[in-house]
């Protein structure tokens, strides 16, 4: 028998293994359509309003930070980073006021945007 060649079966279980390998590859990097994720008609509006004002430097679906703290769960925790109270309140004038080197968006964007983007966080 020539022990040179690898057997088939082993050809087979090593494209498996890299096949799974791949499709968890995807689903950690694929995002998810608005159905998929259940937002109603208001947060996926207020999601167009996150991914053109708020992702270059805050996470939605993933805990790391990026030139922002990660804003994964920022409703369901009952601290915002700073440690002022995560409400409404505070996380609206985060918005229109910034903070450190975040910047201000009272400007830029109007109240109907910023309320469909709080109904959007609140899904995170
Ligand atoms: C240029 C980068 C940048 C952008 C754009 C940005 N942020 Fe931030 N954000 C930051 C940084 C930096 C901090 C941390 C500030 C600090 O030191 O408290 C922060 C903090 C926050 C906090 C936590 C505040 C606290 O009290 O801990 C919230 C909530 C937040 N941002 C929401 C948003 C939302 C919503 C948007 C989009 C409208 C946005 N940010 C856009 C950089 C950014």
């Amino acid at each position: 028998m020539n022990r040179t060649f690898p057997r088939p079966q082993h050809a087979a279980l090593a494209l498996a293994m890299l096949l799974v390998l791949a499709l968890a590859g995807c689903t950690a990097q694929r995002r998810l359509s608005d159905a998929e994720l259940g937002l109603t008609p208001a947060q996926a509006r207020g999601r167009r309003v996150f991914d053109n004002n708020c992702a270059r430097c805050h996470q939605p679906y993933s805990s790391r930070g990026l030139h922002g703290p990660s804003l994964q769960g920022v409703y369901k925790k009952e601290f915002l980073p700073s440690g002022r109270p995560a409400n409404d309140q505070r996380i609206t004038e985060t918005i229109l006021h910034g903070r450190d080197k975040m910047p201000a968006f009272g400007d830029s964007l109007t109240t109907e945007q910023i309320d469909t983007l709080l109904s959007y966080l609140k899904t995170l």
